[in-house]
């Protein structure tokens, strides 16, 4: 069965520098065989966790919109690629609101959930895509700080990241194909990981 991934794009810009990058990330895992589900998060309504812990009872957070649909298509892949733009060094309000309804997934794997939070194999893998304006050597640590803690909760290790300094303005990723390259290349090797994987654990003894 085809690998599926779920392709996250959080900038508000619907052709911006790290829409083009996941674009061809994606392009990369279909033509390795995966079946590629993309989300463009400003078209959902999602709005910012109210932490009123209705998730409590049953890990099911209480405000009702598109944050259902869009966490159990993420719930439905075995990879996720998400693309971020850098926004006061870490990620955008559209995928910070996404995330912060996740918080309902937490309180599931770590109030509820019968084994307390299992620290067994992460059960999905990541590849995170981002970029900033800037050049500094911290430039990303805020946001792969909380991409790490968020993806947890989808129980995915993020064992891909492609992140690119000094892209500014729409459309300036197009002036760097090597970067588009590297991208489409990585979201091939991506995708093919899991047939690696999956392979392995069929292997007879
Ligand atoms: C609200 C806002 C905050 C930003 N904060 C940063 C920042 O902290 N560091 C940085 O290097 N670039 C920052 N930028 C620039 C973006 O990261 C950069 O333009 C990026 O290429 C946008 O990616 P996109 O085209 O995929 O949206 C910011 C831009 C905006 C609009």
């Amino acid at each position: 069965m085809a690998v599926k991934i779920a392709a996250i794009y959080s900038s508000p810009r619907r052709k911006g520098n790290t829409s083009a990058l996941l674009s061809m990330a994606a392009k990369g895992a279909q033509g390795a065989g995966a079946n590629v589900d993309s989300i463009v998060l400003r078209d959902y309504k999602i709005s910012p966790c109210l932490e009123i812990y209705g998730c409590r009872a049953e890990g099911e957070c209480a405000i009702k919109d598109d944050f259902q649909a869009v966490r159990d298509r993420l719930l439905a892949a075995d990879g996720i690629i998400i693309a971020t733009p850098i926004f006061f060094y870490t990620v955008g309000a559209h995928l910070k609101a996404f995330m912060d309804r996740c918080q309902s997934l937490w309180v599931k794997k770590y109030w509820i959930g019968p084994a307390n939070g299992d620290m067994g194999e992460p059960a999905r893998k990541a590849f995170v895509i981002a970029a900033g304006a800037t050049r500094g050597k911290k430039l990303f640590d805020g946001m792969l700080l909380s991409m790490k803690y968020f993806l947890d909760v989808f129980d995915a290790r993020i064992d891909e990241r492609l992140l690119f300094r000094g892209l500014d303005l729409e459309g300036d990723v197009l002036g760097f194909p090597e970067y588009l390259d590297e991208a489409y290349r990585m979201g091939e090797a991506f995708a093919r990981s899991f047939n690696h994987h999956q392979k392995d654990e069929n292997r007879p003894g």
